[in-house]
């Protein structure tokens, strides 16, 4: 690898598998930021990605939060959704056949209010055939009940997860929220309750303000950051997560390009999900998946599971050599 690798002329193996599900490549889409995925048909096949994760759906249709609920920032952008929704009933009916039909792995993200509303969506999911996996959102920060409550604590996050994993066979993915002192003992928490995978990260709780109206540029005030801006924070809290746990774990946070995606998967993320991007362009995922594939090709990496979590964490600075005194060796003149 790295200058000395020699590239390959035979197309890389992207396959990978996160625990229970297996996908044909690394690169999906996170929810909330890709529809119910039909929006997107007309830019990409979406058949081409590892999967897409729908918008966040709940037991009954959500109208979300007021308006004004979206707002940039320099490296980032402010939303506070709430979590709009049309609703488990009609997502069956009306977004699932046709997105089915278009030959999508398809990842339903689920919310609730409550942890018996969680789990009732689990089993009403659970019977529906094109459903791969489900992915567990207690971690939104735009919402006053349920949402962050649950991934901010331990012991609330095990409840929820031991209450969805009772009620399907699915493979099951929790997503964690930054917004947290320590992500490793939520992570912990959720794995031991029976969560296959973990994804990370959502939004990071934050803030925007009009200085001349004097006003918030949210209606809801707060709301959850996304994009570049987050991207060092997400990539950290990949890393602990994976040291934390035994699990896979899939990168989310800022991903723009091939290279950021990249980064997560040296950390260690099995996958990444490629979220405000898809806002900014909507073939992002699609150029992701083909950068890497890139890259791969170029740097002679034969298989995509050879490269993941291969980060080298020695430190290789003078100072950190036993053999070197805390003064730096004297320099020859230059
Ligand atoms: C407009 C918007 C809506 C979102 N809705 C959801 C959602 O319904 N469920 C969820 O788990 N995450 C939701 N998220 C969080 C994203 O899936 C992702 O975790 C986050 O944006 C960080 O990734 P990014 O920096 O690549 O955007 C939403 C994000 C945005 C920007």
């Amino acid at each position: 690898m790295g200058q000395s690798a020699t590239p390959h002329s035979s197309a890389p193996d992207l396959r990978v598998s996160l625990g229970p599900l297996h996908l044909a490549n690394p690169v999906l889409t996170a929810s909330g930021t890709f529809g119910y995925g039909l929006e997107f048909s007309d830019f990409l096949d979406l058949s081409r990605l590892g999967g897409i994760v729908v918008k966040g759906i709940s037991l009954k249709p959500r109208p979300g939060n007021p308006p004004p609920r979206l707002a940039e920032t320099p490296c980032g952008m402010l939303n506070a959704i709430g979590l709009e929704n049309v609703g488990v009933e009609r997502f069956l009916r009306d977004k699932l056949p046709p997105l089915r039909q278009r030959g999508a792995v398809i990842i339903v993200n689920i919310l609730g209010n409550t942890v018996e509303e969680y789990a009732e969506l689990a089993s009403v999911l659970s019977g529906v055939s094109g459903i791969a996996a489900l992915e567990i959102n207690i971690s939104c920060p735009n919402v006053k009940r349920g949402g962050m409550a649950f991934g901010t604590d331990p012991h609330m996050a095990a409840q929820v997860v031991a209450a969805v994993r009772a009620r399907t066979s699915l493979p099951l993915i929790t997503k964690l929220s930054p917004n947290v002192t320590s992500i490793a003992e939520i992570a912990r928490a959720a794995h031991d309750a029976g969560s296959d995978i973990l994804s990370c990260i959502n939004t990071v709780s934050a803030m925007a303000v009009d200085p001349f109206s004097r006003r918030p540029k949210l209606a809801n005030i707060v709301g959850g950051l996304s994009g570049p801006a987050i991207k060092p924070i997400a990539l950290r809290c990949v890393y602990e997560t994976v040291r934390a746990v035994s699990c896979p774990v899939i990168g989310i946070g800022g991903i723009q390009t091939a290279m950021d995606a990249l980064e997560f998967l040296v950390v260690g993320a099995s996958a990444v999900q490629v979220g405000t991007a898809n806002l900014v362009h909507p073939r992002a995922s699609l150029h992701i998946l083909e950068g890497i594939e890139k890259f791969c090709r170029h740097q002679g990496i034969g298989a995509i599971t050879d490269y993941i979590g291969t980060l080298d964490t020695a430190c290789r600075f003078p100072f950190a050599d036993e053999s070197c005194s805390v003064e730096p060796p004297a320099r020859e003149p230059v």
